[in-house]
């Protein structure tokens, strides 16, 4: 199996030049790599936890989604998706919230530190915290573990939240596994070699700050007058600067190869002026961000297109969600009477019972056929057709006492066939999911096994 790499962004915000450097570029180019499968989605129920601003919550969905593809990001390589187009994740949500302790998110970082503050201010130390909040690490770890993640890249920030979903997994696997674990343990990935941006004041490139360089908004201008406002110090043109105390140094080296970081760092050993050095930035800047940046303009002028994407995506992500979700329901109890209700078709076949039942019947072209019918009375397979009748019941005679495992082909996720001296007899009619595939497989694995 592949290692499935998995991250979320949270849509509360326009992209600025951190986040790409930070997270965006090296989780494309993670995911041009060989055996891994990139799961990457836009984290927007998580952004209901801060932002009660619907329309910027609409936009920002739509500027991150742009940001992405027109960063790189091949959708046919990545499931790209929106955490909102998948139910199953706040179904499996609710499940881990029902197994996880509140003590443990007593303890979250994030909840502790609002807490803090309303007790710095003397308020109610719950005052203005909401319960997404509260629960915001439960509902990180349905989004990993519902695709079974191996590695989550994240911020430092993070690393308390895979803890948890690791914890949350555990206890999970320990209550319902029975032996088997539903659940990977997922780890962090904390990249020590990427390059955390500071922002126009020297502190980190964070939105909370307000100094950000926008990534793609606003355009080249947008680039270049927010560069302007980076701070530096007071050293005028032919004075020798200390590359390495500068913000500015340090934005350009995560654009330039070290050749080109060398050559700027003798630049401004050698004197060259802040407002050059603003302009060399840029260009480096624009060398990078501008072909990407047409992207970027283009997929906002089309947002039909980039909902499609996503619709794609949530597609894909489904075909993995549904039937894991289906298995996990299965396992708290969750379970369809319609299930019950089958097996027990099953085993009254076995002893000769009327509920599940062949049937033997001529198609419209007058051949001979025959169908097994379910305790519910829906077809469960139908039979090739046969000129003779006598060829019909001996398959069907075949069938009920071969070797089952022997005859089963699975194919795809919703179909399966029965197979006799290598050829197909019967095909199953197409399941809507592979856990109703399963069942009715198990239905005639009973019926159709010979009777100890
Ligand atoms: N909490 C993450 C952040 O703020 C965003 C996020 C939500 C996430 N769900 C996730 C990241 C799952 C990784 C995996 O950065």
């Amino acid at each position: 199996m592949n290692t499935r790499v998995l991250t979320g962004i949270t849509t509360s915000g326009t992209p600025h030049l951190g986040n790409y450097v930070g997270a965006i570029r090296p989780a494309i180019q993670a995911s041009l790599e060989k055996n891994v499968d990139a799961f990457f989605f836009l984290a927007d129920y998580h952004a209901l936890i801060k932002c009660e601003d619907a329309d910027r919550i609409a936009r920002s969905r739509l500027e991150i989604a742009a940001t992405w593809l027109a960063s790189g990001l091949d959708p046919a390589r990545v499931t790209f998706y929106r955490q909102s187009d998948v139910p199953e994740i706040p179904e499996l949500c609710w499940m881990l919230t029902c197994v996880t302790a509140k003590g443990l998110m007593n303890r979250a970082h994030a909840y502790k530190a609002s807490v803090d503050q309303n007790i710095a201010k003397s308020v109610e130390p719950d005052d203005g915290i909401n319960m997404g909040l509260f629960s915001y690490p439960i509902l990180m770890a349905a989004d990993i573990l519902m695709f079974n993640a191996h590695k989550v890249p994240v911020g430092r920030d993070q690393t308390q939240h895979l803890e948890m979903a690791r914890d949350i997994a555990q206890r999970f696997n320990h209550l319902y596994g029975q032996g088997k674990d539903f659940f990977v343990l997922p780890e962090a990935v904390i990249a020590e070699d990427v390059a955390t941006l500071p922002g126009l004041d020297g502190r980190k490139m964070s939105k909370s700050y307000n100094n950000t360089v926008p990534l793609f908004e606003g355009g080249s201008r947008a680039l270049k007058s927010t560069v302007a406002k980076i701070v530096t110090d007071s050293r005028g043109p032919g004075e020798p600067k200390d590359a390495e105390a500068s913000h500015l140094y340090l934005i350009y080296k995560a654009f330039a190869s070290s050749a080109e970081t060398a050559e700027f760092r003798q630049a401004l050993a050698a004197g060259m002026g802040w407002g050059d050095a603003k302009q060399k930035l840029c260009e480096r800047i624009e060398q990078e961000l501008g072909p990407k940046r047409d992207d970027y303009e283009s997929l906002m002028a089309n947002p039909n297109r980039i909902e499609e994407i996503l619709q794609e995506g949530a597609r894909k992500a489904r075909a993995i969600a549904t039937p894991f979700i289906q298995e996990l329901r299965q396992a708290v109890g969750l379970r369809t009477l319609i299930t019950e209700t089958k097996s027990s078709a099953a085993k009254q076949a076995k002893s000769g019972g009327k509920g599940a039942r062949f049937v033997s019947f001529r198609d419209d072209a007058g051949q001979f056929r025959f169908r097994f019918i379910g305790m519910d009375g829906a077809e469960i397979f139908s039979s090739i057709a046969y000129a003779d009748p006598k060829m019909a019941g001996a398959a069907m005679r075949a069938l009920q006492g071969g070797d089952f495992e022997a005859m089963l082909t699975l194919s795809g996720e919703l179909d399966f066939s029965l197979t006799l001296e290598g050829s197909i007899v019967a095909s199953g009619v197409t399941s809507v999911s592979s856990a109703q595939r399963a069942e009715r497989i198990e239905a005639l694995r009973a019926a159709l096994s010979p009777t100890e």
